[in-house]
């Protein structure tokens, strides 16, 4: 059986790296790179660290308008396609890469697989919500991370023959990376000492493309690392943003590049708690179990909340202060939070794999 991988976005090259080397192992394997990230610290750097192989076909589609960056991956990818004639298509979660690989894949009539099937935001605003929605309803076999997702699928309309339940890749992921993260030196780097600073990121579309938004998590931001040391680390997206309108950063906030994945795997071990408005690290600082404080009105992760591991947060500048203001100086709340226990599954990618084998064997 041949299975073609597609990705292209920091987070789709870490959750997928435990499952590359499987799928190389049991299938012949071509894996394809859109080039949606190309910086060496989005991108390159992911390789090296997790000993990924290189990529088949590197697409270098790079950064423009969704509809062009989406609309120039779909050309390559067709031809690419066309010409290997896979068994199935491999898209991962929600960025553009596998909503142009779900669209190419379903047009030329290769069964589709789409992993972290099934979440949703309910935010039709999202980018990413737009996108999961279509690679769900194109995929032929939907691998869902547990059995919220599933429900949301039935809710759908989807048929429950496709649907398998398989678990967190990025779960999975942290855990098994995390050893090599332990022996990295950006603590000594960065001068910092366990658990005496947080971190904060910062990309959405919704909370950045928003002047009014972003201005007001700046001053938050701000705000906080007044009153603890706080690491910045900065999404090109976000530091083009803040450039172009000359929007201010306090200087009490420590900006640096976007982290490798084990730096960030370190830092989010050791600090204090992380305000976040990304996806992935939700999951990831759940795994090493630090509370992630959340910069959105809405999250597919609600199991975490629902565990009281994690905390919505939302926009408002106060809120996010006073909320960070209350662990600073009671910091037995983080305690607790850190103190609750979590489920953490090792085995996904090998479910992923047995999915689909069971899939060709129908
Ligand atoms: C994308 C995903 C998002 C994911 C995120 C992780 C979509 C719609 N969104 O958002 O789900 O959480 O990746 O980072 O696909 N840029 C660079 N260098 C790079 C990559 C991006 O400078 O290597 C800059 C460019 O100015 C670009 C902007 O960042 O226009 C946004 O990049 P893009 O890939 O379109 O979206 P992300 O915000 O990274």
């Amino acid at each position: 059986m041949k299975i073609c991988t597609i990705l292209g976005t920091r987070p789709e090259i870490i959750k997928l790296s435990p499952l590359i080397p499987l799928l190389d192992k049991e299938f012949e394997h071509v894996l394809v790179h859109t080039g949606q990230h190309y910086d060496y610290n989005m991108d390159g750097v992911f390789f090296e660290e997790l000993g990924l192989r290189k990529p088949d076909y590197l697409l270098g589609v790079g950064s423009a308008s969704h509809a062009q960056q989406i609309a120039q991956m779909m050309i390559k990818i067709e031809e690419i396609l066309l010409q290997e004639k896979p068994d199935a298509v491999i898209v991962f979660a929600d960025p553009n890469t596998p909503l142009a690989g779900a669209l190419v894949a379903t047009k030329l009539s290769i069964p589709l697989i789409h992993l972290e099937a099934g979440c949703r935001s309910f935010n039709r605003k999202m980018p990413e919500e737009i996108n999961r929605i279509v690679c769900d309803h194109c995929a032929d076999l939907l691998l869902a991370p547990d059995e919220k997702a599933k429900q949301n699928l039935l809710c759908e309309g989807v048929s429950p023959e496709g649907i398998i339940i398989v678990g967190s890749t990025a779960l999975e992921a942290s855990i098994r990376n995390f050893h090599y993260a332990k022996s990295n030196k950006i603590m000594e780097k960065l001068g910092l000492s366990r658990g005496k600073f947080v971190i904060a990121t910062l990309h959405r579309a919704e909370n950045t493309t928003n002047l009014k938004i972003l201005q007001e998590l700046l001053e938050a931001i701000g705000e906080i690392a007044s009153q603890i040391k706080l690491i910045f680390p900065l999404h090109p997206r976000t530091k083009k943003i803040i450039e172009e309108n000359n929007l201010n950063i306090s200087s009490f906030v420590t900006v640096i590049p976007p982290l490798s994945y084990l730096e960030m795997l370190n830092l989010l071990e050791n600090c204090f708690f992380i305000v976040s408005d990304s996806g992935g690290l939700q999951e990831e600082a759940a795994a090493l179990n630090t509370p992630c404080l959340i910069l959105r009105n809405e999250t597919e992760w609600t199991y975490l909340l629902d565990l009281e591991k994690n905390m919505l947060l939302g926009t408002n500048k106060l809120k996010i202060i006073s909320v960070a203001q209350d662990f600073i100086r009671h910091p037995e709340k983080i305690e607790t939070m850190k103190n609750i226990r979590l489920f953490l599954n090792t085995n996904t990618s090998q479910k992923i794999v047995e999915a689909i084998h069971g899939y060709f064997k129908r």
